[in-house]
């Protein structure tokens, strides 16, 4: 596996490939690999003859007082972790070679009615740092196929919409999310949680479990529906951000006979955990 800090080198090393006609798959990440991470490089290579994992903790993705100084880096074990998975090559590259102007006044990509909704609304600037970077990845690696988790479905959809209307010539292909036995979806902030938060944790999927089961048989008061999710949150101790039904295209008011998506966001403890499931709700 080729470990390459720099843009020049990554470039000349993904040319290389192109020109012998080699499909390149990207997966970008923020480290700290887990099984889940696992799962979207399998999904990158079944997709590719070349597989570039991207590590970079991106700053200007993180609000202010979030945890971009304490967010995990863990780089040797996610180098051996992507050797053994036969990725070709991990762009790590420094901060500066991404901002070499800071993150303060640069240009940057803002994907406008999906970015201010749910998370948005309470990660001030979370998706312009998100489309920004991923806008910068796509520039630089000119991937066919980029590949992201279903778990942070709002994102997906930021990045699905920017690459439509950015006219990026890539395939963006989603990988389900990948769960604990419990149900706890991973997540590299999953280990902010301590032993009795962790016990609690699996609680938010059963509450999207249940409002899913709910609207799939025709139940249909979603504001009801919604309400007693974000309830059964907070008797877990939880304090949820939102527990919210939106149609699963465009986010907005979910309608009969659309699939639709049950979407929350919880704090416990220092962790800000967020969880998603896809339902049909019958026409
Ligand atoms: O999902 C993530 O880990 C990040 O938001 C991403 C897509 C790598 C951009 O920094």
């Amino acid at each position: 596996m080729f470990v390459v800090p720099d843009v020049n080198d990554l470039r000349t090393r993904i040319a290389r490939w192109k020109a012998t006609g080699e499909r390149v798959a990207l997966v970008p990440t923020m480290g700290n690999l887990h099984d889940g991470h696992m799962s979207l490089v399998r999904v990158a290579r079944a997709n590719a003859d070349r597989v570039v994992v991207s590590v970079f903790v991106n700053p200007m993705q993180f609000a202010p007082g979030e945890d971009y100084e304490s967010y995990p880096r863990t780089e040797q074990d996610d180098r051996d972790r992507l050797v053994d998975e036969g990725v070709d090559a991990l762009f790590l590259p420094a901060t500066e070679e991404i901002y070499p102007g800071g993150t303060g006044s640069v240009t940057y990509v803002e994907v406008p009615g999906l970015s201010e909704i749910l998370c948005g609304s309470f990660r001030d600037g979370h998706f312009r740092g998100v489309a920004t970077i991923v806008t910068k990845l796509f520039n630089l690696v000119g991937p066919d196929v980029a590949v992201f988790g279903e778990k942070d479905y709002q994102q997906l959809l930021v990045i699905r919409r920017l690459a439509h209307d950015l006219c990026f010539p890539v395939e963006v292909i989603s990988a389900p999310t990948h769960r604990e036995p419990d149900g706890l979806a991973m997540s590299s902030r999953n280990r902010y949680l301590d032993p009795h938060e962790r016990a609690a944790a699996p609680a938010l999927f059963q509450a999207l479990r249940q409002t899913a089961a709910a609207l799939a048989i025709g139940v249909g008061e979603f504001e009801q529906l919604a309400s007693q999710g974000a309830a059964m949150l907070e008797s877990a101790g939880m304090r949820p951000d939102y527990f919210e039904i939106r149609d699963a295209e465009t986010l907005g008011d979910p309608l009969p006979g659309r699939d639709c998506v049950v979407m929350a966001a919880a704090w416990l403890g220092r962790a800000r955990l967020i969880d998603n499931l896809r339902v049909t709700v019958p026409g």
